[in-house]
């Protein structure tokens, strides 16, 4: 947000949904990263429990636990958006009632990924180790079979995860997160071998994709993300 405590610059940076679902209102977007965070698989979503969506991971604590996934890119990649004056009261509501629900906000620096070098002060939100929805390390195999068999009332948790996978390779070259393709290669491959999506509560049967329901309006699919 604020830079020098002018509402005018006011910056969001996303690295989930908001990377192929923006605000509301905003003027420019810039492809970029934030450091010293590790983006993880592990919150439970407050708005399509118990499907399950990233957060971010301070990258000191990141370090003292025990994680499946023992690697992560030193750069958590994402998109910085740029909100109007005029619309700043507007997308923040918009954002403290759709998207806060088990987030705290912070800020940390942006670095866009032009030649400009530049960087931004940006407003993110973070699932905390201390909110109810963080659940910490997963292994990624259960968590792969916990995201197919998870829907909400508009969507399906994978829809969630393959969009984020395709949104990262979209920013950049070297925007590829591990953590995410592993467990977008892991659910496409149960998939292929028949492993149940949404409607089987135990996940081990063949889908049957009659039991879906079909997403309609606008407000709906808009919390496919949220899943
Ligand atoms: C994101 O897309 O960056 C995001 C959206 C909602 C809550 C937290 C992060």
């Amino acid at each position: 947000m604020a830079v020098n405590g002018q509402e005018e610059d006011f910056w969001l940076f996303g690295y989930g949904s908001l990377i192929w679902k923006p605000p509301p209102h905003f003027d420019i977007r810039l492809p970029g990263y934030i450091e010293g965070y590790v983006r993880r698989f592990w919150q439970v979503s407050t708005r399509c429990p118990p499907g399950r969506v990233v957060t971010l991971i301070d990258l000191e604590h990141w370090r003292t636990l025990t994680d499946h996934h023992v690697s992560a890119p030193e750069r958590v990649w994402g998109a910085a958006y740029h909100i109007p004056p005029e619309h700043v009261s507007e997308v923040r509501d918009y954002l403290d009632i759709r998207e806060i629900n088990g987030y705290s906000i912070q800020y940390t620096p942006f670095h866009r990924s032009d030649l400009t070098h530049e960087t931004l002060n940006c407003l993110v939100y973070i699932g905390l180790p201390s909110n109810p929805q963080f659940l910490g390390p997963q292994d990624p195999d259960a968590l792969a079979r916990h995201i197919l068999k998870s829907k909400g009332p508009s969507g399906e948790n994978k829809e969630y995860l393959y969009m984020l996978e395709e949104a990262l390779e979209g920013l950049s070259s070297e925007s590829g997160d591990e953590h995410i393709s592993d467990l977008a290669r892991r659910c496409k491959a149960l998939e292929t071998k028949g492993y149940a999506g949404p409607g089987h509560a135990d996940g081990d049967q063949p889908s049957h994709s009659e039991h879906l329901h079909k997403v309609g309006s606008t407000e709906e699919q808009e919390e496919v993300e949220k899943v």
